[in-house]
């Protein structure tokens, strides 16, 4: 972690952060330290997180507060996590998920 000024300016543009940096599609991104990654994704693209299992049809989060499934990703190399719940930390390496992995198969 370290202390600096970060490219998120969310409530004072003069803050100095505790960032992390993670790596989003092969994106690195500065990201304030303790957010979501689905808040770090947020503020750093407004492309799709993952797309429907059913249909294809490309998502974002949506609820924020891990109901909906519509924030699933691969965190370093795990699939279905839900980037709402879970938070950033130094050295992530997030990607996007394209299908529900059902790993019981
Ligand atoms: S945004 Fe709804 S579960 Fe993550």
């Amino acid at each position: 972690m370290s202390k600096t000024n970060s490219k998120f300016e969310w409530n004072n543009p003069l803050a100095t952060v505790d960032t992390v940096t993670i790596t989003f599609e092969g994106e690195t991104c500065v990201v304030p330290a303790g957010v979501t990654v689905a808040a770090a994704i947020l503020g750093h693209t407004n492309d799709h997180i993952c797309k429907s299992a059913a249909a294809g049809e490309k998502r974002t989060p949506y609820c924020l507060m891990g109901v909906c499934f519509e924030c699933l990703v691969e965190i370093d190399g795990l699939y279905n996590r839900q980037a709402c719940l879970e938070p950033v930390y130094e050295g992530m390496n997030v990607k996007r998920q394209n299908e529900v992995i059902d790993k019981t198969k």
